[in-house]
């Protein structure tokens, strides 16, 4: 099946975006329903967009958001809130890609490290996060509502996700 390039990676206004395009948050959203149903609503995604430790970048084709990841910045760390692929784009590196992207825009902020809680049963992002360099350094016993286990995965940034040493970003 034809598809079209995957070049263009949005994000909030303060990550370096153009601002956010008319109807962006509903492509988001309508990407985020799609994948985990009541996980996120409009109101929150509002938030995440105005919050001045907010993160979030994203890719579309055409005007259909096909991956996202939200995260925010706490003090020296990405918190990585959430990263979604659409499941008809899976496996064409676009997780990797949004995660690169993410890893060069905390850095440019002050983060040196990467920290997400993912459920102890998600093999499948527990490999993506391992492809990129995540560690698993803890568990958290009954942290979803449902009694499942968290791992907690961590990851440091190299010395280019961090700037040039003058401090200078590299993008
Ligand atoms: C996890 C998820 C975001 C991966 O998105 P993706 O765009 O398909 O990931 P990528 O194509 O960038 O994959 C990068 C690497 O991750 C690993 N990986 C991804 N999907 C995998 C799978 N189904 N099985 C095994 N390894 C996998 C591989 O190492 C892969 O590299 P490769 O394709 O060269 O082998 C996607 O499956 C998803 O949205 N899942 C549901 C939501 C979720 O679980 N999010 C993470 C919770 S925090």
């Amino acid at each position: 099946m034809h598809r079209e390039p995957f070049d263009l990676i949005e994000g909030w206004p303060d990550n370096g975006g153009e601002g956010l395009r008319p109807g962006d948050l509903d492509r988001l959203l309508a990407l985020l329903e799609s994948i985990q149903p009541g996980s996120w609503s409009m109101d929150q995604l509002r938030n995440e967009r105005s919050r001045s430790d907010g993160l979030g970048v994203w890719t579309c084709r055409g005007k259909v958001a096909v991956a996202a990841l939200l995260g925010r910045i706490i003090v020296d760390e990405l918190h990585i809130l959430e990263l979604v692929t659409a499941i008809a784009d899976r496996r064409q590196g676009l997780a990797k890609r949004l995660l690169a992207r993410a890893f060069m825009l905390a850095g440019r902020r002050g983060c040196s490290r990467a920290l997400l809680e993912l459920r102890a049963s998600n093999h499948v992002a527990q490999r993506l996060y391992e492809s990129v360099g995540f560690v698993v350094v803890g568990a958290r016993p009954r942290y979803y509502g449902d009694g499942e286990a968290a791992l907690l995965m961590t990851r440091p940034f190299d010395e280019v996700e961090r700037g040039t040493p003058d401090g200078e970003s590299i993008l």
